[in-house]
């Protein structure tokens, strides 16, 4: 049986699979369901300076799919509205019942060293494993001058960081946000002021609907509403590609990662391992699901790592980081068409309409006496984009099949059709 223990920049816990932070963590009773359901570790509800904050109503809302399955989710919610004391301790107290699991203490504060350098001792004493600097809140606290207005700008992500790095002991992870260019540079800064580990993503700023009678977005305070953070499976494809940069990037090489971002299964999961992130966090999959859904996660990958023969999480950790690469290093050479299963197609005609009015019109589409369309792909002009398979609603009917071209590897820096190429092709 695969272990999933791990030890994150020195915090350890029993599996990778910990609540981020968000009202999911943010009392005892959440806390302690959550480790009798198996979860490894917590990143408790973020914490600041009293008094606490105060939230509006109504607070999230949601971007359904067709089926009102909710593919995104957003909210205006702030950080914790108890009272500091009080968190903190319930914090000891859920530390002291279960010392096993890791509990991480999310934190915001204006840029300050002295309000830094005034709580992490009374974090310190709680016997927390850690803390998370939250600089990646998108609404409410950016408007203080705290949150992401902290994470857009290195220079303030380096410079508090250096605060707690000296204020503290524990391991600090700097949780960044996405709403930035680059997710590099505060990855970079939050390494050069001496983070044990980077998080991410945060949530996106966004709007996910309107009241067109009323003409105000969702959620709606009264007749105003304002932008939210998004997040849910709809942001993992964001998530994955900042986690992948980081990991790529030489001067965050090495630095730990907890991925964040839509990740409600043990697949989602293994994928951001597999990016180079230690450990994950989840928010929305438990606000929609409950606790419960660690029993799946946890069995999933244990099973998975099996049939691969990983044996810890360190098997796997950034196994697929070297495979991200640059556009102009993909090979020039290679080629895949798409082949049709007529064993499995059930004639819907989907890829031939996606293909004849917006691809290379590569399916051809013949009728037999009795009026029953075949649809075959045109092996000499098809590109292999994948949109076909992509629209195609039977999985499986449609693969793409890699071609031998006999063609050697040559990517676009030595390609003779790149009037700027570099190399000469080989
Ligand atoms: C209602 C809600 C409240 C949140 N509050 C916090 C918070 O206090 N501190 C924080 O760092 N992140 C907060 N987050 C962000 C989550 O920790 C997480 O980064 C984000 O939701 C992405 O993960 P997910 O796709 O699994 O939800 C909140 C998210 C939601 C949905
Ligand atoms: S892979 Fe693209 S080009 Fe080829 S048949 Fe499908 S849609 Fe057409
Ligand atoms: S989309 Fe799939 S099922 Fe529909 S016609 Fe094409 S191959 Fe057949």
């Amino acid at each position: 049986m695969a272990d999933l223990s791990i030890n994150f920049c020195g915090i350890k816990a029993p599996n990778p699979f910990w609540l981020a932070s968000a009202p999911p963590t943010d009392k005892a009773y959440n806390v302690v369901r959550a480790f009798e359901a198996g979860w490894g570790g917590v990143v408790w509800k973020t914490l600041g300076e009293d008094p606490p904050a105060v939230n509006v109503s109504s607070r999230y809302s949601a971007h359904h799919g067709k089926n009102r399955e909710v593919l995104g989710f957003n909210n205006i919610e702030l950080i914790t509205d108890r009272d500091l004391e009080l968190n903190l301790q319930e914090i000891t107290e859920v530390k002291k019942a279960w010392p096993d699991r890791a509990i991480v203490v999310s934190l915001m504060l204006p840029c300050e060293e002295k309000a830094w350098a005034d709580i992490l001792p009374k974090v310190e004493a709680t016997g927390a494993d850690g803390i998370e600097l939250n600089f990646g809140c998108p609404h409410g606290m950016p408007e203080r001058g705290m949150g992401s207005a902290v994470g857009q700008v290195p220079d303030y992500v380096e410079m508090v960081t250096r605060w707690c790095k000296q204020h503290t002991k524990l391991p600090v992870i700097v949780k960044l946000t996405p709403n930035i260019t680059d997710i590099r540079a505060p990855a970079r800064a939050a390494h050069k002021g001496g983070a044990d580990a980077v998080s991410l993503i945060n949530t996106i700023n966004s709007i996910t609907h309107l009241d067109l009678d009323r003409m105000v977005a969702f959620p709606a305070v009264g007749n105003a509403s304002t932008h939210g953070g998004y997040c849910g499976s709809a942001v993992k494809p964001i998530a994955l590609n900042m986690v992948a940069e980081i990991a790529r990037d030489p001067q965050t090489k090495g630095l730990p990662i907890s991925g964040i971002g839509g990740i409600g299964s043990w697949r989602d999961a293994a994928e951001f391992i597999a990016l180079g992130a230690g450990c994950v966090q989840v928010c929305t999959a438990a606000m929609l699901h409950g606790f419960r859904i660690v029993e799946e996660m946890k069995d999933g990958l244990s099973r998975w790592m099996d049939e691969k023969g990983y044996k810890s999480l360190d098997d796997f950790m950034g196994k697929a980081v070297p495979n991200v690469t640059d556009w102009k290093y993909l090979d020039m050479n290679y080629k895949v068409i798409a082949q049709i299963s007529q064993d499995d197609c059930i004639k819907c005609g989907r890829c031939y309409v996606a293909c004849e009015d917006t691809s290379h019109q590569s399916i051809f589409r013949t009728v037999d006496a009795a009026g029953s369309p075949t649809y075959t792909v045109n092996k000499d002009e098809c590109v292999g984009c994948n949109l076909c398979e992509i629209t195609c609603p039977v999985q499986g009917c449609i693969t793409m099949v890699p071609q031998d071209t006999g063609k050697p590897y040559m990517n676009w820096t030595q390609d003779p059709r790149n009037p700027r190429r570099e190399v000469k092709a080989a």
